[in-house]
């Protein structure tokens, strides 16, 4: 249970975003909380939820407010771990949550095989406006793991080719396409064999955990075992796509060097395979980049897109050319759901808030100090063997001692938790949970910055 140090008593209006209005604070600051029960959800839904989901933590949550959520018993918390990189915006944000309420009154439900609504044509538009010439063709569907099994009937049907090569440590979700390029967790997969054909797994180039932090060695190591598999295992000519998260995320927040991108484009191109880009948790600004790709400079020829797209309702998207999507095939792929009109309208609110409020230099700028201070706190913290990250996507890798690196996921645990008890949301990622994860919303500020160092320092310390 929290402490009593962050109750609702100690509520402050620091952790709303910026253009807020006095009435939206006034309102959210009187919301009534149900304190008198401290409502058990967790208990409530073993009824009848199914225990299938994984959770991080099973507590019972009020509302959110800004940075802040709040448990049923009026604990609040600086949330770090924003349902994993969804909300980006934080809660109830005022701009997203007025288009969202505007477009429910106007239409809600799905016109997609129908016609067409404003809000998602509108949306189609801002982000192809994100992306670098010729990815300018989106189709909105509704999960991320749904972009995944797209991408690769897109890239099969496109190329006539069956191949798939993806990276050892991949998360790219849990439906059978999704998972059968996943190998971040052998729980992901196990007892689902036989999985998509043709799915063939290399190397990847993890810098710190299996390269000791040689970035040149990891480059040419995972090209070497890439070209390998090309020579010796299937032929080029039979690969329709090489799928790969730029910065790889539940795997351990490892960034894929500039230069093994740049070989995996070249090799690619050469080959007429297509390059996946899964940016469903490193793009939308995380990085400091609209995309994690555009570090390297390349341009990947499918970008899967989902998570922070719509600050937390259900939209995800396949982007790739005019030329692409026409080579797929009208009507080869469909969905229902797919670019609901207030899931849009929430996207439209967020690309504007993100170019308006300059968000893309605040992850970088915040990113920058939260990295600093993560690395000041390494100095004293022989169980912290790395931090890495580029704007805000870090990852605090926990060993058992620096020169084994072997992975410590029980002290990374053990540490979320006493930040978790002080008032702060983190999560893990990495095989053996061993990396804590920084995922702060992008319009963190310098105060919510210094709190999280504060609190993790303590936590640190045990
Ligand atoms: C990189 C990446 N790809 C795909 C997915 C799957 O997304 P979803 O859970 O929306 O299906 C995730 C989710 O965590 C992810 O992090």
């Amino acid at each position: 249970m929290a402490s009593a140090a962050h109750t609702t008593a100690a509520r402050q209006p620091e952790g709303l975003p910026r253009g807020v209005s006095q009435r939206t604070l006034r309102a959210a600051y009187t919301r009534p909380v149900d304190t008198s029960d401290a409502l058990d959800l967790a208990a409530l839904a073993d009824a009848n939820m199914s225990p299938i989901l994984g959770r991080y933590m099973d507590k019972s949550w009020s509302h959110g407010i800004g940075h802040r959520l709040y448990d049923t018993a009026g604990n609040s918390y600086l949330d770090f771990a924003n349902g994993i990189a969804v909300t980006a915006l934080g809660h109830a944000h005022p701009r997203v949550a007025a288009a969202v309420h505007a477009q429910v009154d106007r239409l809600m439900g799905p016109v997609h095989a129908i016609g067409f609504s404003e809000p998602t044509v509108k949306l189609a538009q801002m982000l192809a406006d994100t992306l670098p010439d010729p990815l300018d063709s989106v189709l909105f569907l509704n999960s991320g793991s749904e972009t995944i099994d797209a991408a690769i009937k897109l890239a099969r049907r496109v190329t006539g080719r069956p191949a798939v090569i993806a990276f050892r440590g991949a998360f790219h979700g849990r439906t059978i396409g999704a998972m059968s390029v996943t190998t971040s967790s052998l729980n992901y997969r196990r007892g689902c064999e036989p999985l998509l054909p043709a799915v063939y797994i290399t190397v990847y180039p993890g810098v710190y955990r299996y390269y000791g932090g040689d970035e040149q060695k990891a480059v040419a190591d995972s090209l070497k075992h890439f070209d390998g598999l090309l020579s010796t295992t299937v032929s080029p000519d039979e690969v329709a796509a090489v799928v790969i998260e730029p910065v790889q995320g539940e795997g351990g927040y490892y960034p894929a060097p500039a230069a093994f991108l740049q070989g995996l484009r070249e090799r690619c191109t050469r080959h007429g395979i297509l390059l996946i880009a899964d940016e469903v948790q490193s793009g939308y600004g995380r990085t400091g980049d609209m995309w994690a790709f555009q570090e390297s400079g390349i341009v990947p020829d499918v970008v899967c897109v989902a998570k922070a797209i719509a600050n937390g309702l259900p939209l995800s998207a396949v982007v790739a050319s005019k030329d692409t999507m026409q080579a797929w095939g009208k009507g080869a792929h469909g969905t229902t759901y797919g670019g609901n009109p207030v899931a849009c309208a929430a996207g439209v609110a967020v690309l504007e808030t993100i170019a308006e409020e300059g968000l893309l230099e605040n992850a970088r700028a915040r990113g920058a100090e939260l990295l600093g201070g993560l690395r000041e706190l390494m100095a004293d913290s022989p169980a912290i063997g790395d931090v890495r990250g580029r704007g805000l996507m870090i990852g605090v890798e926990f060993v058992k001692d620096r020169a084994s690196r072997i992975p410590d996921g029980s002290t990374a645990d053990a540490v979320i938790e006493r930040a978790r008890d002080a008032g702060l949301l983190l999560l893990s990622c990495g095989m053996a949970h061993q990396v804590i994860r920084w995922i702060p919303p992008l319009d963190v500020t310098v105060a919510e910055v210094e709190e999280s160092l504060r609190i993790f320092e303590g936590a640190l310390r045990g």
